[in-house]
């Protein structure tokens, strides 16, 4: 099936005589700042501005919907990845600046993970990779195998139709995430209320900040509990870290946050719409069936293929001035990077919107790049092959239950997945 790429939705303001008051723009500068309402999209149609700007304007500026101003947005694989691994581009600043965004609040934590910079950063990403080792990670992979096993037998044990999200790909990582920080399975319910509310686009500024009162005020209470009691756990070990003063206690919240944020939707929505992907491609899901070798790069391709969030993530500000692709960005600005954009990036893979599971172009940018790559990367791809694997193996009669156009998807949440996906097999 042929994704579409939608016309644009984004208008373009009049033209921007100035990028910043008083300071002219460059011959090689943008003229225009792009208005990014960032539309709600459905299946796996990606966004229009996006698909404009990686090919016409790699280095634009852009206003959406909330905050101040307008930021830079970095689309081209190349200079993704330059702006990524630069080090005059942080993310600390960004905590008291209202940079322009498609959210009304910030969706991460002001000390959270991916708004410090080296050298905190570092010493937070080493703790969890001390905490998540190999033993660890080792035991994971057993554990999350038997566990799609598991699921994937109830859910067939029914009659069809059943609901992937409900039995396979939601259960899933809250078993996953729920073993790895020792969350009791109880408080699974909770979390995923909570998770809700703070990855919305549209719910008061009241809401989300009472909803992050409140998660942090649970993951202080586990941190005391689990002082007291330490488990085999990623988050005993973070506690016992901050007791020896490695880190302090709101590090330790946030960064709980965000794994937990992460780990609940992010698996989710990418497991779900990997089987979408697959089963209206039905040439790519026989040739897979055909060759089951294929599967690592079949994984990755439908992470560079699946447009598998809105928008773009946190901004960065720029400390002295960069030129980034001919165009100078100043001391002081906002800068967005768009990972999605340069996983579509023509000059890097050949008919970028056609989803091709034997690709090997380039590695995918699905998991970011630079000092703040995705920690649960490694946790997510062994989820993503578990549940294909399993499939592919228990079910080669898999198909959609309802015709493509009927499979709902989230809305007004930062990521995007289907709501439901009923199968047939
Ligand atoms: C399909 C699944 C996922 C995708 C596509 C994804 C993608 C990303 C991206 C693009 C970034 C930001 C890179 C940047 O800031 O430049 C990131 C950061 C992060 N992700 Fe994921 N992620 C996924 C799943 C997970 C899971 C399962 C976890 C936790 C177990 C997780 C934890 C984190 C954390 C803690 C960070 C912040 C890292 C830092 O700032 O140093 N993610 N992820």
């Amino acid at each position: 099936m042929k994704e579409a790429v939608r016309p644009p939705a984004a208008e373009t303001a009049p033209a921007l005589p100035h990028a910043r008051s008083g300071e002219p723009l460059g011959p090689a500068g943008p003229t225009t700042v792009h208005y990014w309402p960032v539309e709600h999209l459905d299946a796996l149609d990606f966004d229009p501005l996006l698909h404009r700007l990686v090919r016409e304007e790699p280095v634009a500026l852009v206003r959406m919907r909330y905050g101040e101003g307008h930021a830079w947005l970095v689309t081209r694989y190349e200079y993704v990845k330059e702006v990524t691994s630069d080090p005059r581009f942080s993310r600390a600043l960004t905590v008291d600046r209202p940079v322009t965004g498609m959210t009304p609040h910030n969706v991460a934590p002001a000390r959270g993970i991916g708004r410090t910079d080296a050298p905190d950063h570092t010493r937070l990403r080493r703790l969890v990779a001390q905490a998540f080792n190999r033993k660890r990670a080792a035991a994971l992979r057993a554990e999350t195998e038997a566990t799609v096993e598991r699921l994937v037998d109830t859910m067939m044990s029914r009659p069809a139709p059943a609901d992937l999200a409900d039995y396979v790909s939601g259960p899933l990582p809250e078993r996953v995430i729920g073993k790895l920080l020792g969350v009791p399975r109880a408080d699974l319910g909770r979390l995923q209320q909570w998770r809700a509310v703070i990855l919305s686009t549209d719910v008061p500024v009241t809401q989300t900040s009472t909803v992050k009162s409140d998660i942090a005020a649970y993951f202080r209470q586990l941190a005391d509990h689990r002082l007291r009691e330490p488990g085999d756990d990623l988050f005993s070990e973070l506690a016992a870290a901050e007791a020896r003063g490695d880190l302090s206690r709101a590090e330790l919240v946030s960064l709980s946050v965000m794994i937990v944020l992460n780990a609940l939707d992010q698996v989710r929505n990418q497991c779900t719409s990997m089987v979408y992907a697959l089963l209206t491609h039905p040439e790519q899901l026989a040739a897979l069936q055909a060759d089951p070798g294929l599967l690592p790069s079949a994984v990755e391709e439908l992470l560079r293929f699946i447009p598998q969030r809105c928008g773009v993530g946190m901004p960065r500000i720029a400390t002295e001035d960069v030129t980034v692709g001919g165009v100078t960005i100043a001391a002081g600005d906002a800068v967005y990077v768009s990972y999605l954009a340069a996983d579509r990036d023509p000059a890097v893979f050949t008919h970028p919107d056609r989803l091709d599971l034997t690709r090997t172009e380039a590695p995918n940018l699905a998991f970011g790049h630079g000092p703040h790559y995705c920690l649960g990367a490694a946790l997510t791809r062994i989820q993503c092959h578990a549940v294909l694997s399993t499939l592919l193996h228990k079910a080669p009669g898999l198909r959609l239950a309802v015709p493509p156009e009927e499979v709902r998807w989230r809305r007004g949440t930062i990521n995007r997945g289907p709501e439901a996906l009923p199968l047939a097999w």
